[in-house]
């Protein structure tokens, strides 16, 4: 399958190891290619995208338009408050009637750290990027768990939960179905928790799992909701 992934971070290069071992063509999505791989300063994921790059070449590299293009379903793993502007240089045609997991936070780290959520409430960054691209078929995902977990949740003992949100309840159930059989996620441990609005609950869960991730000093943990 061809997947699109928007973003160049940590966790774009965490999903693209992952679906290339999968057997998936990966193309990355960027503002301005040339410069994105001219950057010497090392992620979060302790290298450069040229590094990065050079390391697992069989991941393709492109504008944020060329790897909308590429996708037959897109994965938004940019900064969440360049979400819209990243989805935007994607531009609709490329999205249209796609589906689009959604992993972005809108987390605001401009007062420093821990950073606080600019979207919150009675809104979220799902139903900001549903609004502006009705036709997209948002499924917001994962955003709950550190990157590592989301593509190996074998790095956390027993059971604990994967949360779907979105409207489309056919592209919930491809996205739930992608879980199970990309990342082995068991299927009883994803909840369908309703349509694009129950990302407000998920969102929100940030500034807890941000507290817990100084109280534990590692990301090796994930919510679990049990009945
Ligand atoms: N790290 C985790 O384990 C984790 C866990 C859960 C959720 N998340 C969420 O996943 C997302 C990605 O996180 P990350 O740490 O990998 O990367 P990040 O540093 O949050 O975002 C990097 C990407 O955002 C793009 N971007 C930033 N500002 C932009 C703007 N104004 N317009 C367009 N694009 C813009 C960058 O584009 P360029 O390539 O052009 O620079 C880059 O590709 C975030 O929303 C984060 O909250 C992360």
């Amino acid at each position: 399958m061809n997947i699109s992934i928007l973003g160049t971070g940590i966790v774009a290069q965490v999903f693209a190891k992952a679906l290339l071992a999968k057997g998936h063509q990966v193309q990355l999505g960027t503002r301005d290619a040339k410069a994105s791989l001219a950057r010497t300063e090392k992620g979060m994921s302790g290298e450069t995208l040229s590094s990065f790059l050079q390391a697992n070449p069989l991941v393709k590299l492109g504008s944020f338009q060329e790897s909308a293009a590429f996708g037959e379903i897109i994965v938004n793993a940019t900064n969440g408050a360049g979400s819209i502007a990243a989805l935007e240089l994607a531009q609709e045609k490329n999205l249209n009637d796609k589906i689009l997991i959604d992993i972005a936070n809108p987390l605001d780290f401009s007062k420093g750290m821990p950073p606080t959520l600019f979207i919150v409430n009675d809104n979220s960054l799902g139903e900001e990027i549903q609004k502006r691209f009705p036709k997209l078929k948002v499924v917001k995902t994962l955003n709950t768990m550190s990157c590592e977990v989301m593509v190996d949740p074998a790095r956390v003992r027993g059971d604990h939960t994967a949360f779907v949100s979105g409207n489309d309840a056919s592209a919930k159930a491809q996205v739930t179905n992608y879980l199970v059989i990309w990342f082995g996620w068991k299927p009883t441990n994803i909840i369908d928790v309703g349509n694009i609005s129950t990302a407000r609950g998920t969102e929100q869960l940030l500034p807890l799992w941000i507290r817990l991730f100084g109280a534990f000093q590692h990301a090796n943990f994930n919510f679990h909701i049990a009945k």
